[in-house]
């Protein structure tokens, strides 16, 4: 089973980043977003990433040519119908995940791998709702996608080998690091990453030292490239208290309830640098 075109539902941090690392090792890839508005800012965002990394050296000019050779916006799911494989990165509303599997189960063929980029869903939970669960894969990258080498490789009692083995050759091919995870909710990364965000929040409301020094002491003490509330305002507010609601629905245990802090902050819109302000102004 050879991938050659790659499908990627919804532009935003994660899909934009998976469609611009698929795009620049050489994959026809069609990227698709509910608006045209969404769309642009997304491939806006490939291009200001881009720009910036290639005046530090971190990118090339040939990675540029790569992506804008291989990579198309769309915004009709149809498009993505003759992908072999189709790589989901949208809201973490497992009902949302699963209408759209089911668009898309009518229109792929029967070869296409269906692969979800959830950070704290049960892959399983949407391969069982499609006809195709022995087709069906986890595929979890991290932020800022072109940079971070991890992908978490996700096998569920259904995927077969066969599809197994082709999302291991496709993340080599990016070349990144794969980590074949068992289908539990936060797979390896967020089950140990989740607690330890939310002790930093939990420590701030103690007021054990200000946000500017628990990062600080993290980073100085323990090596971690950046604090975990400076992280938590990468990841968004939002979206961190969404993946802990669902991870202590699964496990209930009292390391991944929400603080009143985070809880606090969504409710005021402070979510994180996307809208300005967090633990830090931006
Ligand atoms: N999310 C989004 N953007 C990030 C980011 C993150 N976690 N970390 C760094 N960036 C951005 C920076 O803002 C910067 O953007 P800019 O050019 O617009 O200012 C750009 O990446 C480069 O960052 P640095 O200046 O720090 O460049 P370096 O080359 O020194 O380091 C790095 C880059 C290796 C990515 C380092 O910043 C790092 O290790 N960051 C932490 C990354 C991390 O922990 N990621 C995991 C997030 S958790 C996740 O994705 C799971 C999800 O399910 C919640």
């Amino acid at each position: 089973m050879e991938i050659k075109k790659v499908g990627i539902l919804g532009c935003g941090l994660m899909g934009s980043g998976v469609a611009h690392v698929s795009a620049a090792n050489g994959y026809e890839t069609v990227v698709c977003e509910v608006s045209q508005e969404l769309l642009d800012k997304g491939l806006g965002s490939i291009q200001k990433y881009l720009t910036k990394a290639i005046a530090r050296k971190k990118a090339t000019v040939f990675e540029k040519r790569m992506i804008a050779d291989n990579l198309t916006g769309t915004t009709k799911l149809e498009d993505l119908k003759d992908c072999d494989i189709v790589i989901e990165a949208i809201t973490e509303d497992i009902k949302i995940k699963n209408e759209v599997f089911g668009k898309l189960d009518k229109l792929c063929p029967k070869s296409t791998i269906f692969a979800s980029n959830t950070s704290s869903l049960k892959i399983s939970d949407m391969a069982k709702e499609t006809k195709r669960p022995e087709k069906f894969v986890g595929l979890h990258f991290f932020n800022p996608v072109p940079m971070m080498k991890l992908v978490e490789v996700v096998k569920t009692a259904t995927t077969s080998d066969e599809t197994f083995d082709a999302a291991m050759q496709y993340v080599k091919t990016l070349d990144k690091v794969a980590v074949p995870c068992k289908d539990t909710t936060g797979f390896v990364v967020n089950r140990l990453l989740v607690p330890y965000l939310l002790d930093a929040i939990r420590a701030l409301e103690a007021d054990v030292a200000s946000p500017k020094d628990i990062d600080n002491a993290m980073m100085l003490g323990c090596g971690y490239p950046m604090g975990p509330l400076t992280l938590l305002d990468f990841v968004g507010l939002d979206t961190t208290l969404s993946i802990t609601g669902i991870m202590y629905d699964e496990f209930k245990q009292p390391q991944y309830a929400a603080p009143e802090l985070l809880k606090k902050m969504v409710a005021e819109g402070k979510i994180g640098k996307k809208s300005g302000e967090g633990f830090y102004k931006y």
